[in-house]
């Protein structure tokens, strides 16, 4: 079997790369280590830059969205009984979207099957191998059977327990990691926002996050300890303790139900230079993951895959591999900016254990210091809203 380009992982950045290939023209082989139906019970983030917005839409994925996905002008910030709205309208200009990860990962697979992509589920012993030659290729199992494809190149695509990053040899790949002493608890629940907008609220019990996937379809989350388990919270507990977090006048309006999912995901920072090896490109999860107080997992993968994409159409069309060769550096130089909001939002939002009481109240004088501050409302709504690519 041969292919342009093999792409592992059938997530949202491997999907959206070969999606974006496959328009110009290009060739790609998908390898997904699960079944379709289990990428798309994952329930994720759903706050899309407008960068991301434009890559769906060139694409050709972004029909649902333009009609049914929310564009949101700002948040809310709460700290204790304060609560502030961070103008990203007036601030940047610039909205973001509110479009669930599985409706976009849905409408990328649904694309694949309209045009027969080729995509093998449940492989298994996915391995690149001479990636740092002229000849790659790509052996793995399916159904019992081993196979390899040969390609030009391997788009490592596979997420943070993928086998691509490892595919850089330990000598030259360097990894950076902060994991964080909480998680978060979330639960979606068929009831109507309790508000228009996110509301992100600083808390002496511990950070909470209100927010959305449509008018009838709402994502909470708490900041618990790693510890916690989803059967220790009942969903009365969870709505208790979601009201003794945020506004009162939040409180006082919310609209509880049943959870239709409840989960607790670890918070951690982490990323690996290089992001390509040879011919091997890795894009997403797989690179890099951030805690998701700023919702920026999704929109790096989107903003790796831009970069990727035109350095493939760059190679292809005009025989110049510049653009290959500036990958990880250009996608890293991004990728730190957005970490390093991630880790300073989570870090001022959240309730750090056993943290000095000095430390809370800085905290506290910091998300004060935003309130009135117009530099620091446009420095967190530029970032909120998407650097530049
Ligand atoms: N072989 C093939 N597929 C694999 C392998 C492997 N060895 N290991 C992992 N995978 C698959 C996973 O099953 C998953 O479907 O790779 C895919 C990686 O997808 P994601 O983890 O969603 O990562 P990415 O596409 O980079 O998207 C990033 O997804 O998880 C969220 O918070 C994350 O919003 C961010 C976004
Ligand atoms: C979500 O809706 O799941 C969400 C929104 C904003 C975040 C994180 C998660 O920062």
């Amino acid at each position: 079997m041969r292919t342009q380009v093999c792409i592992v992982g059938g997530g949202p950045a491997g999907l959206l790369l070969s999606q974006l290939l496959h328009l110009k023209g290009i060739d790609s082989v998908l390898l997904e280590q699960r079944t379709q139906n289990y990428v798309l019970s994952r329930i994720r983030a759903g706050v899309l830059e407008l960068g991301t917005v434009d890559l769906l839409r060139k694409a050709g994925v972004s029909a649902r969205m333009d009609r049914h996905g929310i564009p949101h002008d700002g948040v809310s910030i709460a700290c204790g009984n304060q609560e502030f709205r961070i103008d990203f309208r007036q601030l940047t200009g610039k909205p973001v979207m509110i479009w669930g990860q599985t409706e976009l990962t849905a409408d990328l697979y649904d694309a694949r099957d309209e045009r027969n992509a080729q995509t093998f589920f449940e492989v298994r012993a996915v391995n690149p191998q001479k990636v740092d030659t002229d000849n790659p290729f790509v052996t793995f199992i399916h159904n019992g059977t081993v196979h390899r494809i040969d390609c030009e190149f391997v788009a490592g695509c596979d997420g943070f327990h993928g086998v691509c990053r490892k595919a850089i040899p330990d000598t030259v790949r360097r990894e950076y990691e902060r994991a964080y002493p909480f998680g978060w608890l979330g639960v979606l629940s068929e009831t109507p926002p309790v508000s228009s907008e996110l509301i992100y609220s600083a808390h002496p019990r511990g950070f909470a996050l209100c927010s959305m996937r449509n008018q009838s379809l709402s994502r909470y989350y708490l900041q618990c300890p790693m510890t916690d388990r989803t059967e220790d919270w009942s969903d009365n507990a969870f709505w208790d303790e979601l009201r003794r977090r945020i506004p009162e006048a939040a409180a006082d309006t919310l609209e509880t139900g049943p959870s239709i999912e409840k989960s607790i995901a670890p918070l951690r920072s982490f990323f690996c230079e290089p992001m390509s090896w040879g011919r091997l490109f890795l894009a997403g999860d797989s690179a890099h993951i951030v805690p998701p107080t700023g919702a920026k997992g999704l929109n790096l993968a989107a903003s790796d895959v831009h970069y990727l994409y035109h350095a493939f159409l760059l190679h292809y069309r005009e025989g110049d591999s510049s653009g290959l060769s500036e990958y990880s550096s250009k996608a890293v130089a991004r990728v730190l900016k957005a970490m390093r909001f991630a880790w300073w939002f989570t870090n001022i939002m959240h309730l750090l254990p056993d943290q000095p009481e000095f430390d809370r109240r800085m905290q506290e004088a910091e998300i004060d210091f935003i309130k009135d501050s117009d530099s620091a409302q446009s420095m967190l709504a530029e970032n909120y809203v998407g650097l530049p690519y």
